[in-house]
């Protein structure tokens, strides 16, 4: 088929390149024309598995192509993807500025051939039909809309492009989601050929429903994770308190199947580009339609509490007193495996303990650069070249984001750099017993 995808960020690329790869016909159009030149290149504006691998070998095959002309490519496709950005407003609305720049452009330009418009930008729930009726009063007739939700995770665009949980179709016209059907027939079957993932032995779900419906198990989904975070977050303050240990009680839960042992991990909280801003405009859609959401409320109040309580926790070990101290960061990305620096909780957590007086040393594998762009020219932060760069000379070590690398440290060597021996650890990563035995004050979230 052919596919026009509007917006080559991370959704955009990720399913475009996908969809080339099973034999597609993509174009790609942003208006960031230094993105588009870029990409004619080869090179990737953000850091991901196998993006960069399928990029090259779709150009190879020649089917992919970059442009910034929306009318070039519109008029001629099956299906037009909207992957546009939608950040959040000051006030926790989304901004829908990209989506409704994007449909004014795509309406510009279709032609009289039935073209599917597939939103997969998260977007408020009744944006499909608001985007229909601006298309209808502009006098398009031969289109359908689909919300076609996207679960990808960064550091696993492509596997989850590949193998996702679910493939949701939301749509009240069936010639467009028959077309959809076929289109993601191949990995709703798990058949492609230069799999990347090992091919699953089951179909992958689909399910199909309303425009409304969709747009809003896209923002149930990520709730719900939240929920489960700021959970568990909770009853490690709990745990704290009364002398159990998180990480345990976390294991026993999770054992039980209706409970599940993914994303109960204790620590600082989450951030990323997504958690916070569709948490906050589900609370908003709700208020705007008349519920208060007393549950979201709170789930983000845990969340907000979470990167303060590691805070005091800093300050405790630290004997009240701050100010002056050099503190060494390991971690400034919002999780592992991204370079992604957006609403992270380490850089949070930076930015209130230069606050207060500290100075910073930072190391992080990845988002080092883009950490840079946002604390700006501080001269009380100095970014390091390795873990024990970072450790030297300091008066406590924190983990801030959960990189596997940091659990296979070498500690001894570490202890031997720091002026004191504190390491607190925001992410429950290190094996507590052994640092112990090594000398260190070890805190954690939830454990003792
Ligand atoms: C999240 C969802 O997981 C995706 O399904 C969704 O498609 C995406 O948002 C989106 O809406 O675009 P992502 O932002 O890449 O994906 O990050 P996650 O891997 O979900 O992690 C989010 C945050 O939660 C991170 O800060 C992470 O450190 C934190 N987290 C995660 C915990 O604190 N504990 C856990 O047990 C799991």
């Amino acid at each position: 088929m052919r596919i026009t995808v509007v917006g080559a960020g991370y959704v955009g690329l990720s399913t475009g390149l996908v969809l080339a790869s099973l034999g597609n016909e993509v174009y790609f159009v942003d208006v960031e024309e230094k993105k588009i030149e870029d990409l004619k290149k080869g090179l990737v504006p953000f850091k991901e598995p196998y993006v960069k691998g399928l990029l090259e070998k779709t150009t190879r095959s020649g089917n992919i192509e970059f442009s910034n002309l929306y009318s070039t490519t519109i008029p001629n496709s099956d299906l037009v993807f909207i992957c546009v950005g939608t950040p959040p407003k000051v006030n926790g609305e989304v901004d829908l500025r990209q989506v409704k720049k994007a449909i004014k452009s795509i309406g510009e330009c279709l032609s009289r051939r039935f073209t599917v418009i597939v939103v997969k930008s998260t977007v408020p729930v009744g944006m499909a039909k608001q985007l229909k009726n601006t298309l209808a009063k502009a006098g398009h007739k031969n289109f359908a809309i689909v919300s076609n939700p996207e679960f990808l995770r960064e550091g696993s665009a492509i596997k989850d492009s590949l193998t996702p949980d679910r493939i949701v179709i939301g749509s009240d016209q069936s010639k467009a989601v028959k077309v959809l059907i076929k289109l993601y027939r191949p990995i709703i079957k798990q058949k492609f050929e230069n799999i990347i993932v090992e091919r699953l032995p089951r179909e992958i779900p689909l399910v199909l429903t309303s425009n409304e419906s969709a747009e809003l198990i896209k923002y149930a989904s990520n709730a719900f994770l939240t929920t489960k975070i700021s959970f568990i977050n909770e009853i490690a303050n709990i745990a704290e308190n009364v002398g159990a240990d998180i990480t345990d009680v976390a294991k026993a839960l999770g054992l039980d199947p209706r409970i599940g042992d993914k994303f109960l991990d204790a620590g600082i909280g989450w951030g990323g580009s997504c958690f916070p801003k569709d948490v906050r405009a589900l609370h908003q859609i709700a208020g705007n339609s008349g519920y208060m959401p007393v549950l979201l409320k709170s789930v983000i109040e845990v969340n907000n509490e979470q990167r303060y309580r590691f805070l005091q926790k800093i300050s405790k070990a630290l004997g009240e007193n701050i100010e002056g101290k050099t503190i060494a960061v390991l971690g400034v990305a919002f999780k592992s495996g991204t370079d992604d620096v957006r609403e992270s909780p380490a850089i949070e957590i930076i930015n209130k303990l230069l606050e207060l007086g500290a100075k910073i040393k930072a190391y992080d594998p990845l988002a080092l650069e883009n950490a840079k762009k946002v604390l700006k020219n501080n001269s009380d932060i100095t970014f390091c070249t390795s873990p024990y760069d970072a450790a030297k000379g300091v008066s406590a070590l924190i983990i801030t984001t959960e990189w596997p690398e940091f659990k296979n440290l070498n500690f001894r060597r570490i202890k031997s750099l720091l002026k004191s021996p504190i390491l607190i650890d925001g992410r429950n990563l290190i094996d507590k017993d052994m640092v112990k035995k090594l000398g260190f004050k070890y805190w954690a979230v939830g454990r003792k």
